[in-house]
């Protein structure tokens, strides 16, 4: 019998890891939203501030998943602690590539949570939200160069 809800681990910049069940056919957006998950991360660095104040008449850009799944947007870049389930996951389309490659903190094993799906196969996953990796090692984690 295949699952319907799997097992889903957020990892945030503390290391503070938060378990969910997701059901089969969610994005990993859709998920975390759903469990008061902040993409994005809550403190923003003077980096994001003085892009925020650049874009100060749409700020609503800056919260996690701003394009509601669109791909145009990066706020739901998420890294995939193992490459196991990394190597699970379709391979990301252009579009995903080049939103991609606008986010910060960019690694090998970066995806955007809002085309991550639940799948059964995807049981067990562990993301990290981007600003972990500034603070603390993930497994499997290679700086991508630009
Ligand atoms: Fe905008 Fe994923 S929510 S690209």
């Amino acid at each position: 019998k295949q699952k319907d809800m799997i097992n889903v681990t957020f990892v945030d910049k503390d290391g503070e890891e938060k378990n969910i069940k997701v059901p089969v056919g969610m994005s990993m957006l859709e998920a975390a939203h759903e469990n008061d998950i902040e993409l994005e991360g809550k403190d923003f660095d003077a980096f994001h501030f003085y892009i925020m104040v650049g874009k100060l008449n749409n700020l609503l850009y800056f919260t996690s998943g701003a394009c509601e799944g669109s791909l145009a947007c990066s706020t739901c870049h998420v890294i995939v602690m193992d490459m196991d389930y990394y190597n699970k996951l379709e391979d990301p389309t252009d579009e995903e590539n080049d939103m991609l490659d606008l986010a910060f903190g960019l690694t090998e094993t970066s995806r955007l949570g809002c085309q991550i799906v639940a799948s059964p196969e995807l049981d067990g996953i562990r993301l990290a939200i981007p600003a972990a990796t500034r603070n603390f090692a993930v497994d499997g984690y290679v700086p991508k160069p630009h």
